[in-house]
């Protein structure tokens, strides 16, 4: 395994390597749903690559891009026993050097949900993996569904810049309790990692009563919703959605064959949570 710092000798290393190449970007703190992802790239590539880059361009000023948990020997020892081939691990300067001044902005998919809860998140994801994805050019590269509209907005700037990439969507791994697995899970008092299944429970409902045949997208919201203000805990719902799987688009009334994805971000004390169904 190699670990790169720089994005020269990245590029380097991947024009040299046997393809297809496999990209697994992340910003480290690994946990069993990213190892989920370097499982399945490990297993459909020649050479497996991964990132690891705390990435400033997507954190708000007031959000935890400081705090964010960097633990680099452990993510180090856990990518050597996956068998990774190369790891590109830059700071911060090596990505945005002095006077960085070029952005990718994406459109209407990242306009709802995190993008409106975190304004510039998605302009900064964007523009980071296109980076990723020009310093490594990968045959794939893999994803979770656990940031439902973030692999939209990869998708949609893939497809429409061209970047052949082929974006693999891997399901969302849980703890046995369906918490959603999140490095941000770290953050939760014992008290709230108890209450914390309450989001994934809440989705159920709703996913439950479009299995059931509710068409009205308000409804679905609304279960979701109940279920959300009956936990003491949950001290703020930041968006219930119920939008198309794709576009991210809201929905309203629709067949019960139209794949929607229902979405929630919720904050339990100062912890922000999100997680998603996809049904249909
Ligand atoms: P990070 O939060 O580290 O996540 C890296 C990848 O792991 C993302 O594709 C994310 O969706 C996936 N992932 C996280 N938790 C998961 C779970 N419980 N089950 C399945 N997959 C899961 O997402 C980012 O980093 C960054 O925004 C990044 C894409 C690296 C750009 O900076």
């Amino acid at each position: 395994m190699r670990v790169v710092e720089t994005c020269a000798e990245m590029m380097a290393l991947c024009k040299e390597a046997r393809r297809p190449l496999g990209l697994v970007p992340t910003m480290g703190a690994l946990h069993d749903g990213h190892l989920s992802l370097t499982r399945q790239a490990r297993a459909d590539n020649a050479t497996m690559a991964v990132s690891i880059f705390v990435n400033p361009t997507q954190f708000g000023p007031n959000e935890d891009f400081a705090t964010y948990p960097r633990t680099m020997e452990r993510d180090l020892e856990l990518l050597e026993a996956q068998g990774t081939d190369l790891v590109f691990a830059p700071l911060p300067p090596e990505v945005y050097p002095e006077g960085f001044d070029t952005y990718i902005e994406p459109g209407e998919v990242a306009e709802g949900m995190e993008g409106a809860a975190r304004p510039g998140h998605f302009r900064g994801v964007a523009t980071v993996v296109a980076k990723l994805f020009t310093i490594t050019r990968p045959d794939r590269a893999y994803f979770g569904q656990k940031d439902g509209q973030q692999v939209a907005v990869i998708r949609k700037m893939n497809a429409d810049l061209n970047l052949g990439v082929d974006v693999v969507t891997m399901p969302t791994i849980r703890d046995p309790d369906g918490l959603a697995m999140s490095s941000r899970n770290a953050y939760l008092t014992e008290e709230e990692r108890t209450a914390a299944p309450v989001v994934y429970r809440a989705l159920c409902a709703a996913e439950s009563l479009r299995r059931a045949g509710e068409r009205d997208g308000g409804k679905l919201r609304t279960a979701a919703l109940d279920v959300l203000h009956g936990e003491p805990l949950v001290s703020r719902v930041d968006y219930v959605s119920v939008v198309d799987a794709e576009t991210m688009e809201w929905v309203g009334i629709s067949p019960v064959e139209r794949r929607l994805m229902i979405a929630a971000a919720v904050r339990l004390g100062s912890v922000r949570l999100i997680d998603n169904v996809v049904v249909g």
